[in-house]
C-alpha cells in the first residue's frame, strides 16, 4: 500500500468511527450527553413519511415527509435511517418517545417507544461541622438539596452503613478519635465525594467537667474541713480561757 493510500485508509477508518460513535441512547444519561434513539422498520423498508412524538409533554417533536423535514423541535437531529438524536440531552428531554414511520401508501411499517431519563452531573458537596458546649459534633452534608441523590457517611473511607440524612451525629468521644469524616452524592449516573474532614471541637468536654466537678466538690469539703477545724479550736480555746479565768 502506498503512503497515499494508507493515508485515505486512515482517514476513512477515522469517518467510520465517527459514525459509529453516534451511540444508542441508554435508560438514564447524564444531562448534555449526545445519543440516538433508534427507529426500526419491518424488514429495514426505507419509510416515506416518519413522526416522533415526545408522549410525556404530548407534543410532536419531529416530522418528516417526502424527503422534507415539516416540523423539528430545537436541540434534536433526525438521521440518515430516521432515528432521533438529542445533540445535547437536557432535564426536560426525559421521559416517553414515541415513533410511527410509513411507507409511500401510508401504511405503518414501524412503531416503538422508548423512554429515558436525564439527570444532571452531581455536585460535590460541601461537609461542615458545629459543636455544641458538650462538643458532641453535628455534621451537615450539604448538597443543593437535589432530590435525585443518595447520600452516604464515611469514616476514614469506610461507608457508614444506613446513614443516609444529610445530618449525622457525633457524641463527644467521638469527635476526641481524630477520625476524618467525609460524605458522598451519587445518582444512576454521577457521583462526587466531599472533602475528608477531622472533626475538632474545642473547649470543655462533659468528662472535664465531671472531673472539674470533683476537684471544685473536693475543694469545698475542704473549705468545711477547715471551717470546722476553726470553729471548733476556738471553742477550745475559749473553754480553756474560761477554766483558766474560774481557776
Ligand atoms: C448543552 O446545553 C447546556 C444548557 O442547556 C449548555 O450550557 C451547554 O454548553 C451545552 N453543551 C453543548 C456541548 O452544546
Ligand atoms: C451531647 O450529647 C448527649 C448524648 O446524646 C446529650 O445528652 C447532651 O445533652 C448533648 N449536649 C448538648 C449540649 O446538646
Ligand atoms: C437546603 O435546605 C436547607 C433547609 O431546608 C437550607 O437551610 C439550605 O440553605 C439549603 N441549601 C441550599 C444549597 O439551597
Ligand atoms: C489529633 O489531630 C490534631 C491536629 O491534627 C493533633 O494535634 C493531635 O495530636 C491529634 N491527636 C491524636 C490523639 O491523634
Ligand atoms: C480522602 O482520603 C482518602 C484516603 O484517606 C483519599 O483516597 C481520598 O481521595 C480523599 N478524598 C478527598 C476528597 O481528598
Amino acid at each position: 500500500m502506498s503512503c497515499q493510500y494508507s493515508l485515505l485508509f486512515l482517514f476513512l477508518c477515522g469517518f467510520a468511527v465517527l459514525i459509529v460513535s453516534k451511540k444508542t441512547c441508554k435508560k438514564e444519561l447524564l444531562e448534555g450527553t449526545s445519543c440516538t434513539i433508534k427507529l426500526i422498520t419491518k424488514n429495514e423498508i426505507k419509510p416515506n413519511e416518519i413522526k416522533w412524538f415526545h408522549v410525556t409533554s404530548e407534543t410532536l417533536i419531529l416530522r418528516w415527509k417526502d424527503g422534507d423535514i415539516k416540523n423539528i423541535a430545537e436541540g434534536v437531529s433526525k438521521e440518515e435511517d430516521g432515528s432521533l438524536t438529542f445533540k445535547n440531552v437536557s432535564l426536560k428531554n426525559a421521559g416517553k418517545y414515541k415513533y410511527h414511520a410509513f411507507n409511500v401508501d401510508g401504511t405503518e411499517i414501524g412503531t416503538g417507544e422508548e423512554e429515558i431519563q436525564v439527570y444532571a452531573k452531581a455536585p460535590k458537596p460541601t461537609l461542615t461541622f458545629d459543636c455544641d458546649a458538650d462538643r458532641n459534633a453535628t455534621l451537615t452534608c450539604d448538597a443543593e438539596n437535589r432530590t435525585d441523590l443518595t447520600l452516604s457517611w464515611y469514616i476514614e473511607d469506610k461507608i457508614i452503613q444506613n446513614e443516609k440524612n444529610p445530618q449525622l451525629f457525633l457524641i463527644f468521644y467521638q469527635t476526641r478519635e481524630n477520625k476524618t469524616y467525609s460524605c458522598g452524592v451519587s445518582n444512576p449516573v454521577s457521583s462526587e465525594q466531599s472533602e475528608n474532614i477531622t472533626v475538632l471541637c474545642y473547649g470543655p468536654s462533659p468528662l472535664d467537667n465531671f472531673m472539674v466537678s470533683i476537684l471544685a466538690g473536693g475543694g469545698a469539703i475542704l473549705l468545711l474541713l477547715s471551717v470546722l477545724i476553726i470553729c471548733t479550736c476556738r471553742r477550745c480555746r475559749q473553754q480553756k480561757k474560761h477554766q483558766q479565768d474560774e481557776g
